[in-house]
């Protein structure tokens, strides 16, 4: 299901009401994952009637969705981490230049032992992501806490990535070899947010 969806993202031809639709079912599908892929620890509990074994998530999830594309994974990963706090990076990548700049910052106080699940749909140079985890560590955060959910990456992207930073997990649904001059993906799917947000 995950690739059927993919290719409606991926298809020029795919209306603006399709490519949201098919964008929030996989970030559903790719929170859904996330959320099963979780340890769930054992404790003891009672019900009306008796104990009985249950089992619970120790982990602090927080979620951190880089704006804007970013939002739109948070949405599907809130029908599981309902409670979780939320940070927000807003990292905009000069299109001359492909470096992200920093234009907004609204991050919880955070415990070295939290668990970041940051967010961003479109992995291309790795830049934006790079520094987000550098914002992340200056915060305390544990580089093996750090797990991030794309859609599409760059093989380039992951690779910069994993060198600076060998300790994040990455998970993406599809891995593309390119980048164009632009230092878009390629084939890619084109502007993400532009197509979902309709600023085409
Ligand atoms: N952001 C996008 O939306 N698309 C790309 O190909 C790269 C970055």
């Amino acid at each position: 299901m995950k690739k059927a969806l993919l290719s409606i993202l991926r298809d020029k031809n795919t209306s603006r009401l399709h490519f949201r639709q098919a964008a929030d079912q996989l970030a559903s599908l790719i929170g859904a994952e996330a959320a099963l892929d979780l340890q769930e620890k054992e404790y003891s509990l009672e019900t009306p009637l008796g104990k009985a074994r249950g089992y619970r998530i120790e982990e602090n999830i927080i979620l951190v969705p880089v704006l804007r594309s970013g939002l739109v994974l948070l949405h599907g990963f809130l029908k599981y981490f309902s409670d979780a706090k939320i940070g927000i990076l807003g990292l905009k990548r000069d299109e001359k230049t492909a470096k992200a700049n920093l234009y907004y910052k609204n991050i919880p106080d955070l415990k070295k032992t939290d668990h970041i699940f940051l967010l961003d749909p479109m992995i291309a140079t790795g830049g934006t992501i790079k520094d987000s985890i550098k914002i992340l560590k200056k915060e305390k955060i544990q580089e093996k806490n750090i797990h991030i959910f794309g859609i599409i990456a760059s093989e380039e992207g992951i690779r910069s990535i994993k060198k600076e930073y060998p300790h994040v997990k990455i998970d993406v649904v599809g891995l593309d070899p390119k980048l164009n001059q632009a230092k878009y993906i390629v084939p890619g799917l084109g502007d993400f947010g532009d197509r979902y947000f309709g600023t085409i």
